[in-house]
């Protein structure tokens, strides 16, 4: 059983894809230890409760320091004894002690096809602007490893989705999220509790037959 821990600052319907796909079975091996938020009105937090996951809120609002904020926040990631940290819209920066701590057993998901539109200041909405302002034609999510650097670890699954003339950061935010993120997120977490992503390189190998890290094609 890989022990999950799901860490949030919003609306959650990235946990909410996660828990859907634990409790219909197409997430398998898997068990959602515990939810953590740095917003205590993050949506996300409503969503656990309602399914009996036990969450925690660890918020810098309540620390004099940084240190002392990524401390508590590490300890809280620990107490759940999590095999993998999933970031699913978690906007804090992760202390470097916990990146170097879970290497290879957190994984992000990054509302573009990274490399573009990513790393510092490229978060929620302004990677759409960003992405519609280029007149990309194709626009996606990216699942990955976190390591040292803002959207640089080993990519692990990438799903294509078209961007359409005429539309606002918001329809492509939500058209990004429902063919994209809330299928390569829970998938990922499927083919890691399985065994099937290795890193190597710095880069991964997924080891599944029929399948590659790009999900589908348009
Ligand atoms: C998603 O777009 C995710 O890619 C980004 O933050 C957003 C979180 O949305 N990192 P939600 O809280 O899962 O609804």
């Amino acid at each position: 059983m890989l022990n999950v821990v799901v860490m949030v600052s919003g609306g959650g319907t990235n946990l909410q894809a996660i828990i859907d796909a634990v409790e219909a079975g197409t997430i398998t091996n898997t068990r959602l230890a515990g939810v953590i938020s740095n917003n205590k009105n993050a949506y996300a937090l409503e969503r656990a409760a309602k399914h009996g996951i036990p969450a925690a809120c660890v918020s810098p609002k309540d620390f004099e320091d940084r240190g002392q904020f990524n401390q508590k926040l590490l300890e809280t990631v620990d107490g759940f004894e999590p095999d993998l940290v999933v970031l699913a819209g978690f906007l804090v920066v992760i202390p470097p002690e916990m990146t170097a701590k879970y290497r290879n057993r957190m994984i992000n998901i990054h509302p573009s096809l990274i490399p573009s539109f990513c790393g510092t200041g490229y978060y929620g909405l302004r990677v759409h602007e960003a992405a519609l302002a280029r007149g990309v034609k194709v626009a996606g999510a990216t699942v990955h490893f976190v390591d040292e650097g803002t959207d640089t670890g080993p990519i692990i699954l990438q799903k294509a989705v078209e961007a359409r003339q005429g539309d606002t950061p918001k329809e492509l935010q939500r058209r990004v999220m429902e063919q994209a993120e809330w299928k390569i997120l829970p998938r990922a977490i499927d083919l890691i509790a399985n065994g099937k992503v290795k890193v190597e390189n710095g880069k991964t190998i997924i080891e599944e037959p029929t399948r590659s890290g790009q999900e589908a094609s348009l």
